[in-house]
Formats: C-alpha cells, sequence, structure tokens
C-alpha cells in the first residue's frame, strides 16, 4: 500500500506540473478527488481490504497523500488568479529589472510655440490661420511680390500641381486676415513654412514661423518697436534689447530686419552671435500701402505693421541649441531633456 502511494504521490506531482491553466487544473481535481471515481477516493475505498495491522500505518500515508494533492491544487489555483500571473510563462523572475515609465512630453518645439503663443494672447492678439499648401497670389503677388521680381529667387520653394506651392512664410495670413475681417487688427498666426533650403545647422527645408499683424488707425512705427521689444523681453529675459537694421521686404514700408542682444555672452561676443553681440530674429515693417488697395482697405485712413519671427530661432535662444536638425531627427536622447 505504501508503495502504491507513493506512485501515485509521484504521478499526481507530474500531472501538476504540467497544468497550465484553470481548466486542467479542474480535470486534475476531478481524476484525482471526483467522488465516484477519483484516484484517492478509490484508494481510501480500497483500505477497507488492508490487514488490521497495517491499516493505521496505510490509512496514515493515504491521509497524507490527500492533503497533498487538495494542498497542492488549491496552491496551484491561486496562482493562477493572482493578478498579471500568467499561466502559460513560467513562474515569476522576480530578480529581473522592472519595466521603465517612459512619460511623453511636447516636442520642444511645441513647447515654446505655446509659450509665444500664450504671450501674444496676453498682449491681446487674436489668433489668425491660413493654408500650409498655398497659391502663387497668396504667398507672393498679394504681398506686392509679382511674377519675375527679384525677392522670389530668396523664397524658392516646392512646387505642387495646379499651381499651388508649400507656403514660403506665414505672411499669406495676413492677406488672407484682411480680406475676411476689417480694422481693428490684432492677429499672430504660427504654423509651418517651407523653403528649397540646405538641411545644415541654421536651416530647414521646413521650419515654423510667428506672423504678427496689428492694423488701426493711427498705428506707427513706434508700436511696432514696443510691441518687439515687450514680445522679447517677456520670451527672452527682461533686460534683452532690441535692434532694428533697415531692411527691404516688397510688402513692408519701410521695412527693417530686428535683433536682439546676444543672451549667451551679454554682448561680449561669442560664437553664437559671430561676434557681433546680437542674434537676428525675423523681418518687420510698416504694411505697404500696395497691400492694404489690393484687399481694399483705405491706406489714407489705417495703417498698421507686420512682423515675422521663426520659432526655431527663439526655441534655439531660450533652450540653448546650436544646431535645428536636433529638433527633426526624433532622438530621444534629445527629445528626453525638454520634460516640459
Ligand atoms: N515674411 C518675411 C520672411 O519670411 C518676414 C516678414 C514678415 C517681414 C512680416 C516683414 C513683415 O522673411
Amino acid at each position: 500500500m505504501q508503495e502504491r502511494v507513493r506512485d501515485l504521490r509521484r504521478d499526481f506531482d507530474a500531472a501538476l506540473a504540467a497544468a497550465r491553466d484553470a481548466s486542467s487544473l479542474a480535470a486534475l481535481r476531478t481524476r484525482w478527488l471526483g467522488r465516484k471515481d477519483g484516484l484517492l477516493t478509490a484508494l481510501l475505498r480500497d483500505l477497507r481490504d488492508v490487514a488490521p495491522a497495517e491499516r493505521a500505518v496505510a490509512g496514515r500515508v493515504v491521509n497524507e497523500l490527500k492533503q497533498h494533492v487538495e494542498g497542492s491544487l488549491e496552491a496551484a489555483a491561486g496562482a493562477l488568479l493572482r493578478p498579471g500571473a500568467a499561466p502559460s510563462l513560467p513562474a515569476l523572475e522576480a530578480s529581473l529589472p522592472g519595466r521603465r515609465r517612459q512619460p511623453g512630453a511636447p516636442h520642444p518645439l511645441a513647447q515654446v510655440r505655446a509659450r509665444i503663443e500664450e504671450t501674444f494672447l496676453e498682449m491681446g492678439f487674436a489668433l489668425g490661420e491660413g493654408p500650409e499648401i498655398e497659391t502663387d497670389h497668396y504667398n507672393f503677388t498679394a504681398l506686392n511680390i509679382p511674377p519675375h521680381h527679384p525677392a522670389r529667387d530668396a523664397q524658392d520653394t516646392f512646387y505642387v500641381e495646379g499651381g499651388l506651392l508649400l507656403r514660403t512664410h506665414t505672411s499669406p495670413v495676413q492677406i488672407r486676415t484682411m480680406e475676411r475681417q476689417k480694422p481693428p487688427i490684432k492677429m499672430v498666426a504660427i504654423g509651418k513654412v517651407f523653403r528649397r533650403d540646405p538641411f545644415d545647422a541654421t536651416h530647414a527645408p521646413m521650419f515654423h514661423q510667428v506672423e504678427g499683424l496689428v492694423v488701426d488707425e493711427g498705428i506707427a512705427f513706434s508700436h511696432l518697436k514696443g510691441t518687439l521689444e515687450r514680445f522679447c523681453r517677456k520670451v527672452l529675459r527682461e533686460d534683452v534689447r532690441l535692434r532694428l537694421r533697415p531692411s527691404y521686404f516688397p510688402f513692408v514700408e519701410p521695412g527693417a530686419e530686428y535683433d536682439v542682444s546676444c543672451v549667451f555672452c551679454d554682448q561680449g561676443g561669442c560664437g553664437r552671435c559671430k561676434g557681433s553681440g546680437w542674434i537676428e530674429l525675423g523681418g518687420t515693417g510698416m504694411v505697404h500701402p500696395a497691400v492694404f488697395e489690393g484687399v481694399g482697405i483705405d491706406p489714407e485712413r489705417y495703417t498698421g505693421f507686420a512682423f515675422g519671427l521663426g520659432i526655431e530661432r527663439i526655441a534655439m535662444l531660450t533652450l540653448g541649441i546650436d544646431d535645428i536638425r536636433l529638433f527633426f531627427e526624433n532622438d530621444h536622447r534629445f527629445l528626453g531633456q525638454f520634460p516640459g
């Protein structure tokens, strides 16, 4: 009898080790503990035939086996119920390192864009919008850049079928806004622009601009300067200085490019400002009367200013980045440095 019990115990252990899921455990339970044909039930029944002298010992080993079977089945069923227990997988390997959570964050450009947007909203600007695929008319002609005008050379772009092109700047949103809305106008538009430019440390064939437009009676160049200065101080640094240099854009007159004092060297001269102490931010100027006439705004009554600003520029300045390509490579070692 003892031998038979030992063999049965070995059989049971083998069968239990092979049971991987709830249904095979249930089958095992029926096979061993089933009231009618269960192996243990039969064994207990057979105890009756054991000689009285051996019955006490035999009874003990059979009972031990019964407890073993019941206990093991219970433990196995419990293990299956534990959260995360995968019945078909090997037992939990507690020495493995856990899986690290990788919380995401908005792209650094999206973070800077949000900050710029907020700043202009605080200053009372409304948000404007326009398509990235533009007509030649909105991107050039309506901005006083007729066909064959040399200013087109500086903004070569990607041409799409049907006379469309990828906009080279956000200035077409000026036209779209003035067509839709009569003065007073105070709007900024943020978005992607495209140029047939090389992809190097300071250029990318796609980048982002902010366009600003303010039109009303009595708008003067001093409003332009005050607005840009206020914006730069809010976004860059409270003590930053603004410089305007005469420049040419066909849709403004007078036109200028504007620089801020270098935030890296405080104008001592460094590599970032190429020793000049100034960093260029964008173009600006008073809206050209020809542009007003094209959209039906009376240039005798209204004046206005416009400005353009590169988001990557601002991001490189505020985040201390020296290569624009980093923004577009999606390298987690870079992106992970800007948790937001
Ligand atoms: N659109 C011009 C550019 O991308 C910048 C600009 C905007 C200049 C508004 C003047 C007024 O170069």
